[in-house]
């Protein structure tokens, strides 16, 4: 069984990437600091998955505790690195503590894995592209000029990944564009964690839903698009997890060689306004929300184009909105009996 080393592997998309590598029969290694999830997740794990996962709890940036790890856990077929920090708005107030987890990270586990046999996902964000002159944007278009020290952190990291296969120093990499992913697994028993106020639509909205919050504000319906709402790709974080096994396969055939790029959104794209109706209608719950100024930093409209990821990773998204909201309301209706 082939082992792959899943870092971040307690956080919102790494754990269900765990449940998704156990059902296609590899065996995970989670590596998280707990600096964004919580213990409690690897039980939440097991009572999907039948078993704890191997779980090391260390802050990569540690190169030492990285060594460590790794003669600990020496036959290793793959990473997938989903460690990073990722809060857009915090990465301005404290640029340092982003470049120095995003990037120093990466570079510790190329460094301990250097030369070897590994196969290697990164966590990239359709974010690299920002607002693109073209759409649905392609694995082709410019990377635009970051518009946040998170942002950079990504095209940087795309960068080390691509210098680490010139020199050798990484043998095959994936790097993978998430559009915006959201839901949660049908159990329930998983799904994102946000700490303290959310910065993305569809956990705001799900607090404001279940009370926690009063209301949700629409940032801007003055843009050019359908109803002047933004226009984003959602994607089910099922269907992403998914995604990260499929890049695993497609490094274990032959024909794979270096580094590649592929974008994993659905190829669609729905305004704000369209995502909180469709809360309602699949939910019966009717949101308290007024709309407000723009959001400084947001792009107008993306959603990626996914006939790569179709062809080449041989994988496509399958879960519409309904369920996505769905299964994010059940999620946080879990939570709030459940609390973690
Ligand atoms: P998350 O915060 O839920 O998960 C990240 C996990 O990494 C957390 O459990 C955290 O405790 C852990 N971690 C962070 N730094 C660490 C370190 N130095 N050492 C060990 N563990 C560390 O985030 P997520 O939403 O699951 O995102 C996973 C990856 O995908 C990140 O790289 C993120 O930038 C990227 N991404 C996320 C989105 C999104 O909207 N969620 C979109 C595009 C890309
Ligand atoms: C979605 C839409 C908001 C909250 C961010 C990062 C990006 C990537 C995914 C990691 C936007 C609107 C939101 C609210 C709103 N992360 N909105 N009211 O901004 O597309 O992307 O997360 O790589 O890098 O920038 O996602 O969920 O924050 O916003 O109207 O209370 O919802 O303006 O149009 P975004 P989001």
């Amino acid at each position: 069984m082939a082992k792959i080393v899943v870092t971040g592997g307690l956080g919102y998309i790494g754990s269900h990437t765990v449940v998704e590598l156990i059902n296609a029969g590899y065996e995970p290694v989670i590596v998280d600091d707990l600096s964004n999830s919580k213990a409690q997740i690897l039980d939440q794990l097991s009572k999907i998955i039948g078993f704890k996962p191997a779980f090391y709890q260390f802050d990569l940036c540690d190169e030492q505790k990285l060594k460590e790890f790794t003669e600990k856990e020496p036959d290793i077929d793959g990473i997938i690195h989903f460690a990073a920090f990722k809060a857009v708005g915090e990465s301005v107030q404290k640029p340092l503590k982003y470049y120095r987890n995003n990037l120093q990270s990466l570079v510790n586990l190329l460094s301990v894995y250097s030369g070897k046999a590994i196969n290697f996902v990164f966590s990239s964000s359709c974010t690299v592209y920002g607002q693109p002159d073209v759409l649905p944007v392609t694995e082709n278009a410019p990377v635009k000029p970051a518009q946040s020290p998170y942002g950079n952190t990504k095209q940087i990291a795309e960068e080390i990944l691509k210098d680490a296969i010139v020199s050798g120093d990484a043998k095959k990499v994936i790097a993978l564009r998430y559009f915006n992913p959201v839901g949660a697994h049908e159990t329930a028993l998983i799904g994102e964690l946000p700490i303290g106020v959310p910065q993305n639509l569809v956990p705001f909205i799900t607090q404001t839903a279940i009370g926690k919050r009063n209301k949700i504000t629409v940032f801007g319906d003055d843009y050019n698009t359908r109803d002047g709402s933004c226009v984003r790709d959602y994607i089910h974080v099922v269907d992403l997890a998914k995604a990260h096994v499929a890049a695993l396969k497609l490094m274990e055939g032959p024909g794979f060689t270096g580094y590649d790029v592929f974008n994993l959104g659905t190829g669609n794209g729905n305004t704000v306004l369209e995502i909180i109706t469709a809360f309602e209608n699949t939910t019966g719950v009717k949101l308290n929300y007024e709309i407000g100024p723009r959001r400084n930093g947001d792009v107008e409209q993306v959603w990626g184009d996914v006939t790569k990821s179709s062809k080449e990773l041989n994988w496509k998204a399958g879960l519409g909105i309904d369920i996505m909201m769905a299964s994010a309301w059940a999620w946080e209706q879990y939570l709030s009996q459940n609390p973690l």
